[in-house]
């Protein structure tokens, strides 16, 4: 079977560095694991009057709908002022709702952050899991990945370059794929 991993990148920037990283996990050969990215630049700012009034915008029932179909989800996010931009926020506040219905519910995910500083985006990884604690998806603690000074792992064609950052994401990929295993409850099936 083929497990789907959903990746949610914190920042909606044309060149952002954290959808390259996104970009390169995507485009590793397939193991029984495969990922795509979901797009959260297009939902509008949680208002509980759109859920109690039964008039969710349709990008919320996509993206519902989407999240909802995932074995498991990868963050990969910028910090904006130590902690998680809000786009990315929102998007797990959409995720959440209507109440009873928390999309994210028992879904294996683990986190990524960088910047182009040198503490990798160590405030907003953490004030994410704090949320992802909530809203009870099983986050990968080891390893842990803050990637600082990202600009220079990337190369002239705007992919990741440097090899040390490509061995980190796959050992990365690797652990996450292990952990997220355990939980993915239609092992077997086609
Ligand atoms: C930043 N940046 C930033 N970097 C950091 O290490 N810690 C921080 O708190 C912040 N704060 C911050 C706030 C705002 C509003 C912006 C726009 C930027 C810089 C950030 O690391 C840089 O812009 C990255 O390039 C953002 O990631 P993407 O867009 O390249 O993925």
């Amino acid at each position: 079977s083929i497990y789907n991993v959903g990746i949610l990148v914190g920042s909606l920037r044309k060149n952002s560095f954290n959808k390259k990283i996104a970009e390169y996990i995507v485009d590793q050969e397939e193991s029984k694991f495969r990922y795509s990215l979901i797009d959260i630049g297009d939902l509008p700012l949680y208002n509980q009057d759109f859920d109690d009034e039964g008039t969710p915008p349709a990008s919320y029932t996509r993206f519902r709908q989407e999240i909802n179909a995932l074995d498991a989800v990868l963050f990969i996010t910028a910090e904006y002022n130590r902690s998680v931009p809000a786009v990315l926020k929102n998007a797990i506040d959409v995720g959440s709702r209507p109440y009873g219905k928390n999309s994210w519910d028992g879904k294996p995910a683990a986190v990524i952050s960088s910047s182009i500083g040198a503490l990798g985006g160590f405030g907003a990884n953490h004030h994410l899991r704090q949320s992802l604690v909530f809203v009870n998806l099983l986050t990968m603690q080891q390893p842990e990945a803050y990637i600082g000074d990202i600009e220079s792992s990337i190369g002239s064609d705007g992919k990741i370059e440097s090899g040390e950052t490509k061995d980190f994401l796959h050992s990365f990929k690797q652990a996450f794929e292990q952990w997220a295993e355990q939980f993915i409850t239609n092992k077997g099936q086609d």
